[in-house]
């Protein structure tokens, strides 16, 4: 109850799937309001019909229908047997949001009092958690929303319907792995792997064979891979035509629990990093877990280091449940990156536009981005550079000892805790100027005293950001 449900039916059938309700089918049956019915025959009777007619709806179904089914359908074993052909989607949504939108509303038998609603909601998570395929959450901002799925083995699987032909853009990497599960494609294009790959060049290239493999507006592009693509991909999306969609599809932990939502795309100048790009919001993003088992463990680690600032943003209990983590087990990361995904979410719902919470995303990416630029963007990965940068960003919000338990969680997952002899500590500090959030007064830093209280657009004195990043260099 309150997760959304007729919502995602009412904009699947939007974008053009076939979308059956089964709460609409069961009212026009018994030929009342649900509620009416719930009152006057009771809850067993209710039930009852309502299996048998989930039951129906679920045999009946053809590939690429998408079935809302009612929130306590699913806890009989009869419905339960019958999803199993079936991809189930679970639209996870936290009680109080739930209550939020559910309590006072006439029709809902079982939201009558928040105790019993909270008891119900906590009873059926399990249920839920069993059955589902994929977790599911609705991604909001000023400029729209689209829906995020999170789940392992679901990269081919027909979960949302997206304008036209599908057009791949991947690098060699991700391509190789994964373009066949997206299969059929009217198009794969595939850049060299690497933060290289975010140039101008590289975009222009993918347009134009783009252009003669004849997509047109009404198709979509879906970026498959890291950040990268991820990046390059909606960037095309953006500007090629005036605007495409773009489904993303992230094979990496960086862009599962980060790059791949928020709608920031963009590539790089040799001189500045992400200096060039546009917002431009997916259609929907899809993340499919299992493909993370085939990620090289450094790069798994790399993506570590996001998961540690997401969690340092967002606080207890992410926080608490990071810092303990035994290893990075990809195949027992789904919850985690699903609470980052819902951080980011939350942050960009309230500034799209980056005018000020969306800033502290940012935390340890204005030292991290200019250890990019220092190293050519080829010595560090991306998270390997923001776990420095936090390491920086911490110094600098006196929070000596959090910068101890990173530190310590960075170096037990092989990550960097100091800067290599080959990079220059001037260099760094001069890219830190060129840093994209720079004010009138200075560049402005994300400070965090403390897991979940962070404070944006702070501007510090050049000589302690220098004793920050000398600190790293071991000067
Ligand atoms: N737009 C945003 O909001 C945002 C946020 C964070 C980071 N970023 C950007 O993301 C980029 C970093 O992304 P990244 O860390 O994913 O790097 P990446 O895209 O370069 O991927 C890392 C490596 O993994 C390979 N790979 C990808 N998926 C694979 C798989 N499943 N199996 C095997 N190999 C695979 C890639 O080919 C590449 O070699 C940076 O450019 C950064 O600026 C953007």
């Amino acid at each position: 109850m309150g997760a959304g449900k007729s919502r995602t039916a009412r904009l699947a059938r939007k974008g053009g799937a076939e979308v059956v309700d089964v709460d609409a089918e069961l009212e026009a049956e018994l030929g009342s309001p649900i509620a009416d019915f719930f009152e006057r025959a009771g809850e067993e009777e209710f039930r009852r019909r309502e299996a048998e007619r989930t039951v129906a709806v679920l045999a009946a179904a053809k590939p690429g229908t998408i079935v809302a089914l009612g929130g306590g359908a699913v806890l009989q074993p009869a419905v339960a047997e019958a999803l199993r052909p079936h991809t189930a989607v679970w639209l996870d949504v936290d009680a109080d949001r739930a209550w939020e939108r559910v309590a006072g509303k006439d029709g809902r038998p079982l939201a009558r009092d928040r105790e019993t609603f909270a008891r119900l909601h906590a009873e059926r998570r399990p249920v839920y958690r069993e059955l589902a395929d994929a977790r599911m959450l609705w991604a909001e901002s000023a400029s729209g929303a689209y829906p995020v799925f999170v789940g392992s083995r679901i990269l081919g699987r027909p979960l949302w319907p997206l304008p036209g032909r599908r057009f791949v853009v991947t690098d060699s990497n991700a391509g190789l792995r994964y373009a066949e599960a997206l299969a059929p494609s009217a198009a794969v294009i595939e850049v060299d792997p690497g933060e290289q790959a975010k140039s101008l060049a590289v975009a222009e290239r993918v347009m134009r064979q783009l252009t003669r493999a004849g997509m047109s507006r009404h198709d979509h592009l879906a970026a498959l891979g890291g950040g990268v693509v991820g990046d390059l991909g909606g960037f095309c999306a953006a500007v090629f035509q005036r605007g495409v969609a773009v489904a993303q599809y992230p094979t990496t932990l960086v862009a599962q629990v980060d790059s791949a939502y928020g709608g920031k795309t963009g590539v790089d100048l040799p001189e500045a990093k992400n200096y060039v790009g546009a917002y431009h919001l997916p259609a929907a993003v899809v993340a499919d877990t299992a493909t993370l088992t085939t990620l090289p463990p450094e790069e798994l680690a790399a993506g570590f280091a996001e998961v540690i600032k997401t969690a340092l943003l967002a606080g207890d209990p992410l926080w608490s449940e990071v810092r303990d983590l035994a290893g990075i087990d990809p195949a027992g990361l789904d919850e985690v990156i699903f609470a980052c995904v819902r951080h980011k979410a939350d942050v960009v719902a309230r500034d799209e536009r980056d005018s000020g919470h969306r800033q502290s995303l940012n935390l340890g990416h204005t030292v991290g981005h200019a250890i990019e630029v220092a190293g050519a963007y080829r010595r560090y990965r991306h998270g390997e550079a923001v776990g420095l940068g936090l390491l920086a960003a911490l110094r600098l919000s006196g929070a000596d000892e959090l910068r101890d338990e990173v530190e310590e969680l960075l170096a037990r997952r092989g990550l960097p805790t100091a800067l290599d002899p080959g990079i220059d500590v001037e260099s760094v500090l001069a890219a830190v100027e060129h840093d994209k959030k720079r004010g009138p007064d200075g560049v402005g830093f994300v400070v965090l005293e403390e897991p979940g209280a962070a404070r944006t657009g702070v501007v510090i004195e050049p000589d302690r950001v220098r004793l920050a990043v000398q600190e790293l260099a071991g000067r």
